[in-house]
């Protein structure tokens, strides 16, 4: 790994022991602050990711994520290495880990997230490798290995310069690359514009960001990836891009 990146970083060890008692190294990176993407370090908070885990036990998956999980298990998964960026509280790996994945890396921007990441997806990956990494992906992303799948579910949203994140997950993605993302429609011009409008009142730097699909999907078939399914909502579109023959 590229030292010169995770400088400050403070990799450890902790003891990963599973529901079914199983237990197996987790390896959490930590950067110094604001090395990463400080905006969402602010607005993913402590709070927020305890939310969202207690809305995830109770209801499961949220929508975008069941069209992306939907998707992937179309295609064989196991065996295959998983790169979640952004990966919230760590839904996508821990929905996942049954179906044989190999191995798991979380890369997120927020420590709170990943923290509680780091204690539900963890555990469902018994002696496989598992690695949590705090930072800005699109800063970090050539310090990382590749990866055979790369998801990004609603994480463009959050990042002012989607080209480069996506350039950097598909040079890491060796077969599939899925992302979510709000469609350009009125309505959710509407709602992000008031989003927007009351994080700027509230004196949070944090933003959200609706980007244009043909600029987003330009930048992926660049890096060789051809779009293999598309699957929409009212608001929001995965995009499933596939390399070559894929898996
Ligand atoms: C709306 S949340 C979605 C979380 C999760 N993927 C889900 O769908 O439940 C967006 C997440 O992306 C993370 N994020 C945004 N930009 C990032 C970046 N450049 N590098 C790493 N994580 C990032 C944020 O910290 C946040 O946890």
């Amino acid at each position: 790994m590229n030292s010169s990146i995770l400088r400050g970083a403070r990799p450890y060890s902790l003891k990963n022991t599973g529901p079914a008692g199983r237990s197996g190294p987790v390896e959490v990176l930590r950067m110094a602050c604001c090395t990463g993407y400080c905006a969402a370090e602010v607005q993913f908070n402590h709070k927020m990711a305890e939310r969202d885990l207690r809305r995830y036990r109770r209801r499961g998956a949220d929508a975008t994520t069941r069209l992306m999980l939907a998707e992937l298990r179309r295609w064989p998964l196991e065996g295959r290495r998983l790169l979640d960026v952004g990966g919230g509280i760590g839904v996508i790996s821990k929905e996942l880990a049954s179906t044989g994945v190999a191995s798991t890396t979380i890369v997120e921007a927020s420590p709170a997230y990943l923290e509680v990441a780091r204690r539900e997806a963890g555990s469902q990956y018994g002696s496989r490798p598992t690695q949590f990494i705090l930072g800005d992906f699109a800063v970090i992303a050539d310090t990382l290995p590749d990866a055979d799948v790369v998801t990004l579910d609603r994480v463009v949203c959050c990042y002012p310069d989607a080209e480069t994140l996506l350039r950097e997950a598909a040079a890491r993605a060796r077969q599939l690359l899925a992302f979510t993302y709000p469609r350009d429609r009125w309505y959710v011009r509407i709602v992000f514009a008031l989003q927007n409008f009351w994080l700027r009142l509230t004196g949070k730097s944090f933003r959200t960001f609706i980007h244009p699909s043909e600029r987003m999907g330009a930048v992926l078939e660049a890096a060789g990836l051809v779009r293999c399914a598309r699957r929409e909502t009212l608001v929001w579109i995965l995009d499933l891009y596939c390399r070559g023959h894929a898996v």
